[in-house]
Parts: C-alpha cells; structure tokens; sequence
C-alpha cells in the first residue's frame, strides 16, 4: 500500500515538473500560431482601417518569415464601450497571447486594464489614447500613436506656409483677415482637442490674423462633415476662404459640400488616407499632415509579435516608456489654382 502511495507521489511529482517547465519555456517556443484580439471602436473609420489593413499585411510577411501563424481576430464595439468590453473578455477567456485596442472611451480605461493584467496577457492601446495614470497603472500596457500637438501644429505650419505663397487666391476678400470654420472631431477624443488648440496657436504664433465663422463637430466622418458645410455654404457663402479640419474625412466631405455650391476655399486635413492623398494631389485639399497609418500598423505588428513570442526585451526601451510616438510629416499640394 505504501508502495502504491509512494508511486502515485512520484507520479504527480513527475507530471509537476514536466508541466513548470513547458511553462518556464519562452513562449515562441512552443507556439505554431500566435493568437491576436484587436478591437475597434467603430467599423468605418477610415484612418483606423488604414492601420489595420497595414497589420494584416505586416502579418502575412511575418508568417512566411517565422513560419509560425498570426490569427488576427478583429472585432468592431459599434461604439459601445460595453460591447468592447465583452469582446475583450471573450479574448482573455480563449487565452489570446496580445491584445490590441482601439478604445471607445479613452477616459475609463482602467477597469479594462485591470481585467487583462489579471489574465497576464499584454495589452497594447492604438490611435485613441487612455490618460497616463491608466497606461502606467499596471506592468504590459503600451501606446503607440502619434502625437496629437505636433499634429495641430504642422496642419498650421502648412496654413502659414500657403498663405504666404498664396496670398491673394487665399484672402479672397482681400481684407487681410483669412475668415475660417473648423470641422471638429469626436468630443473628448485626444486629437479633437489638441489639433484644434495648436492650429490656431500656431496661426497666432505667425502672424496671420483670422476670424472665426463658425466650428461644429462631425465625429471624424465624411457625411456628418458635408451636412455641416452645406449649412455653412448657405449661410457664409463665399466669405469662407479657409476650412480646418481634424482629419482627412471631414474635409473631403467639405470638399464635396463646396464644389456643389461652386466656393473655393483652402481646405487643410489631417491623416493622409489614400483617399485625402488624393484629394491633395489634385489641388482639392491644399494640404494634409501625413500621420503614417502603415508605419502605425508596422510598429503594431511588431510589437504584437515581439510581445507574444517573449522579445519585447530587443524593443529599446518599450518596456519601461511604454508609448511609441509616430512622427508625422505635412504633404503639400502641387496643384494649387
Ligand atoms: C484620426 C481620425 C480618426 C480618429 C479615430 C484620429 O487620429 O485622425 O481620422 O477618425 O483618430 O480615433
């Protein structure tokens, strides 16, 4: 009987260790495929889309460099923080190794954050970015983005620039005074607030005098943004000689808004989507700052990969500044008339 005990301790024993140490192996080396939750906060945005487009790509190449395989399970919250939520759960429940989000509410993401350190699995936040206290509130969580200032900053760098060069197709009035609207995105969403701030200051800051006909807020998206100057065409008519816009989106729906009523007017964006691209290179936008959607998407990548196979100690520094900052460049038209 003792014997049998003995045997059966032994066994447990055994099965114990064999166990700690498959545990105690880096992870990249017993995985074939690494599991990847990503969850967008809405289905349609373009920008967003453009980052993720650029992950699927990166992680093609990364399967046929490895041969390991990258699952990107993708999901859409529709604006419903609940409902990202409940996606995130079902991430953490299949036992995914990295998860990305795209949060719907950047100013109530530490319940989230708790939930996912809990379940030991690496946490990356993109493009809408959580207050500081919450990145750093637990060991794994990470941003990568741009930065929101520098964005504003150059959108009104490229203002200045053209509004000398440009002076009289600018300054239709000719009263020395660039009369503007400014298309706004979401309310509450980082780069709402500080694109708006640091255009204007940056305006200021060269120089040029402007006067304020009206802002309103179109959530980031193309119909929303032409409803609004069409409202706009009819009441300012041609007294708008310079539209602001948060995002490329926007102002190409400003675009459309304007050629429908026959107004011209210099109309900047931000993001440099294909479609905003475009835009620029025909002379519709004047100019739009390039937020490097694929170099976004890249970083992603690599940093899911790096994290999910154990060698996010080769990113330098990334463990302990936990923020990756995309610098941002102006693309300019050429085909201004
Ligand atoms: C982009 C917008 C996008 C928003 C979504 C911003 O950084 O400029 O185009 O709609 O992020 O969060």
């Amino acid at each position: 009987m003792r014997k049998k005990i003995l045997f059966g301790v032994c066994i447990i024993l055994f099965v114990g260790a064999i166990v700690w140490y498959a545990l105690q192996k880096p992870k990249e080396e017993n995985k074939d495929e690494l599991k990847i939750g990503v969850s967008l906060y809405i289905k349609d945005d373009a920008f967003v889309n453009s980052i993720v487009s650029q992950m699927q790509t990166r992680a093609v190449i990364y399967e046929q460099r490895t041969g390991k395989k990258v699952a990107l399970n993708i999901s859409c919250a529709d604006g419903s923080q609940r409902e990202q939520n409940k996606q995130i759960e079902k991430y953490i429940s299949l036992q995914y190794d990295v998860i990305c989000v795209n949060l719907v509410d950047r100013t109530n993401a530490a319940p989230l954050i708790d939930q996912v350190h809990e379940a030991n699995i690496p946490l990356i936040f993109f493009n809408r970015e959580p207050v500081k206290e919450d990145i750093f509130r637990q060991e794994d969580v990470y941003y990568i983005g741009t930065d929101a200032k520098e964005t504003g900053i150059q959108q009104g760098q490229a203002v200045a620039d053209l509004y000398e060069k440009y002076t009289k197709l600018m300054d239709k009035n000719q009263d020395g005074v660039l009369q503007y609207v400014i298309l706004e995105g979401e309310m509450g969403h980082q780069d709402t607030a500080l694109r708006c701030e640091y255009v204007l200051q940056t305006l200021q800051q060269e120089g040029i005098l402007l006067e304020k006909l009206d802002a309103d807020t179109a959530d980031w998206l193309y119909s929303p943004a032409e409803a609004i100057t069409e409202e706009w065409a009819k009441e300012f008519g041609d007294d708008i000689e310079l539209v602001l816009s948060n995002n490329d989106e926007m102002a190409l729906g400003a675009v459309s808004a304007l050629k429908a009523q026959n107004i011209s007017a210099a109309i900047f964006g931000i993001d440099a989507t294909p479609a905003g691209r475009e835009a620029v290179r025909n002379g519709e936008m004047w100019a739009t700052v390039d937020c490097d959607a694929e170099q976004q998407g890249k970083i992603l990548l690599d940093m899911v990969t790096a994290l999910a196979t154990d060698k996010i100690t080769e990113k330098e520094g990334i463990k302990e500044s936990r923020y990756v900052r995309v610098p941002v460049t102006t693309y300019v038209s050429e085909n201004i008339k």
